[in-house]
């Protein structure tokens, strides 16, 4: 289901779906909340094979980050002007999602991000870390961007502003999926490139800007002490298995699964591996709501 409500004069989007809606008439997991985090330059819909397969006992919400899919966009266009570009963090995606906790009346959730939403949850781990009851760190990185992905997200921005966010869409889909997924699955392409080309070109510049200006999560990661989950598809080029096996080892007590078949958008790529991964996870370390 998808719902929206209305915070700091902005309109944010999210869909809503609880496995056990039925049998809980307060509308609210028992089991608790899993808040998911989508990719760049993608929206809530990337997590529909997830949505689609709720375990029993939880619900599972996902909102469409600053200005992607159904969610309002900034005011302003400082992705534009180079020196108003300060006033875009990704602390704003983390934000809205505390926002959207509030709004729903939610203590604390397992935060599952991918890519840019794993970006999104650091900065949730860090501003509210007692809101976040483990996470799903999945195809994603802590480190920030250097000098040479900051040179090619500046070629980035220069490519939406003179041919727009098809062109963006285009240069970024042969690296959001893998190998197995270009060779076999040619509607699973269509669907990421259709949902990356439908983005708007605000969503667009300013998250190339919140991805450059993001800090090192590294001493975050180091400091969370509540469950880890880390994902990685196998032909991932962007945040690959050896940056999983990285975090993976860096994080005492954490599970690291590879999932064979997958590039980056590992959940959409494999989705029976990738649920049966966060149901496992879910099952195992969060015993007692
Ligand atoms: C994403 O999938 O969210 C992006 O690849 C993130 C990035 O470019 O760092």
């Amino acid at each position: 289901m998808r719902s929206e409500f209305e915070h700091e004069g902005r309109l944010i989007s999210y869909l809503d779906l609880n496995a056990s809606a039925a049998a809980n008439a307060s509308g609210h997991g028992q089991r608790g909340t899993v808040l998911l985090l989508h990719a760049f330059p993608l929206a809530a819909e990337m997590w529909e094979p997830q949505l689609a397969s709720v375990p029993t006992g939880w619900r599972f919400i996902a909102p469409d980050l600053r200005g992607f899919g159904g969610s309002a966009a900034d005011t302003g266009a400082q992705w534009r002007q180079p020196s108003a570009r300060t006033a875009l963090s990704v602390d704003d995606y983390a934000r809205d999602a505390l926002a959207l906790l509030d709004h729903l009346h939610i203590a604390d959730a397992v935060v599952c991000g991918l890519s840019m939403g794993g970006y999104a949850a650091f900065a949730l781990a860090r501003l509210a870390p007692a809101r976040v009851r483990g996470l799903v760190l999945a195809a994603t990185r802590p480190d920030a961007d250097d000098a040479a992905t900051r040179a090619n997200r500046e070629r980035m921005l220069d490519t939406l502003a003179r041919e727009g966010v098809p062109a963006v869409a285009d240069a970024m889909v042969p690296r959001l999926l893998g190998r197995t997924s270009h060779d076999s699955r040619s509607t699973l392409v269509g669907r990421v490139r259709q949902l990356a080309r439908a983005q708007a070109p605000e969503a667009v510049g300013a998250a190339i800007v919140r991805l450059m200006r993001r800090p090192d999560s590294t001493p975050t990661l180091d400091a969370f002490k509540r469950p880890v989950l880390v994902v990685a598809g196998e032909e991932d080029e962007i945040a690959g298995p050896d940056v999983g096996r990285m975090m993976h080892g860096q994080l005492a007590g954490a599970e690291l699964a590879l999932i064979a078949g997958a590039g980056h958008l590992c959940n959409l790529e494999q989705p029976d591996e990738f649920n049966a991964a966060l149901d496992r996870f879910l099952a195992t370390r969060f015993i007692h709501p």
